[in-house]
């Protein structure tokens, strides 16, 4: 069989296996299967598929029928600028995230002063840090996560990203272990209320892990906890940006205010909605 009839072979199984993206994911999977890159095949679509790349093709689609996301099937997601690894027991990061970066690049930018040290709370994949670092070059980045699963994740790739040498890794809970302050800090913290868990998409809720979802019974614990942390290690004049769900941001604001913060911006995804907020000490 040739790469464009595998293609079309695979698009049509995950369309009947009511794989919302199937065409677009039938393409990364032979692309991925083939180890080539999205221009061989079209120039070369008539090669045939030998016996390694149809078996593993065909495992990635029984895989992606199945429920799994296809950047965990491939191991690599594009965020922001970068080329990310995807891995086992941490968050696969979003695109809509990029809101979150748009709006501490934004502030950061009006400031007059690039940020010199920056952390992420919550680090996860490192995809927020890696992205920030790649835009700051004169930058020093700290990664704070729970999990020690994403804690090796971040680490990776922050290699990966080349930003090895500006950034440090701290397996902890929020801000228990920092000393020291930051002139931006950022979060996208777990915010989904517990009870909904459950009912999330097959992708999310069997392939991201717990702790990155879960946030407690009204979705709100992080924030509580980050708002009465966060003010202690702002440098004077630095921000503090925050990634929320849908309909939490007037919530996330009161909190914010309580913890003698104020709202300063805010940015929206790539739906429109509400995404994510930049707050000061008031
Ligand atoms: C929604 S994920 C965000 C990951 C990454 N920042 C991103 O945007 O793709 C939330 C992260 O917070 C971490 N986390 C949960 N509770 C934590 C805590 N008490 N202290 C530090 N990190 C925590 C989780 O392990 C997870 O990696």
């Amino acid at each position: 069989m040739s790469r464009a009839e595998a293609l079309a072979a695979g698009r049509g199984y995950l369309r009947n296996s009511q794989v919302e993206a199937a065409n677009e994911d039938a393409r990364l999977l032979l692309l991925d299967a083939c180890g080539v890159d999205p221009v061989a095949l079209v120039t070369d679509g008539g090669r045939p598929l030998t016996e390694p790349e149809a078996d593993r093709f065909a495992t990635s689609l029984d895989r992606r029928a199945a429920g799994e996301p296809t950047s965990r099937i491939i191991g690599r997601r594009p965020f922001w600028s970068l080329d990310l690894a995807v891995r086992a027991g941490v968050l696969d990061p979003r695109a809509d995230s990029e809101a979150l970066v748009r709006l501490a690049v934004r502030i950061a930018n009006r400031s007059g002063a690039p940020p010199r040290r920056i952390l992420d709370l919550g680090c996860g994949s490192g995809a927020l840090l890696c992205a920030l670092l790649s835009e700051f070059d004169g930058a020093y980045g700290v990664g704070v996560d729970l999990s020690a699963e994403a804690c090796a994740a971040s680490q990776a790739n922050i290699a990966k990203c080349g930003v090895g040498d500006r950034a440090a890794v701290l397996r902890a809970s929020w801000c228990e272990a920092l000393t020291g302050s930051f002139d931006l800090v950022v979060s996208n913290p777990p915010y989904i209320r517990a009870a909904d868990i459950a009912g999330l998409d097959r992708e999310v809720r069997d392939h991201d892990p717990p702790l990155a979802l879960d946030g407690g019974e009204d979705g709100l614990d992080a924030y509580r906890a980050l708002f009465a942390a966060v003010p202690r290690i702002l440098s004077p004049g630095g921000a503090f940006a925050v990634e929320f769900g849908f309909r939490q941001e007037g919530d996330v604001a009161r909190l914010a205010a309580v913890g003698g913060l104020r709202k300063i911006d805010s940015e929206r995804d790539f739906s429109g909605r509400d995404r994510a907020s930049a707050f000061a000490v008031v």
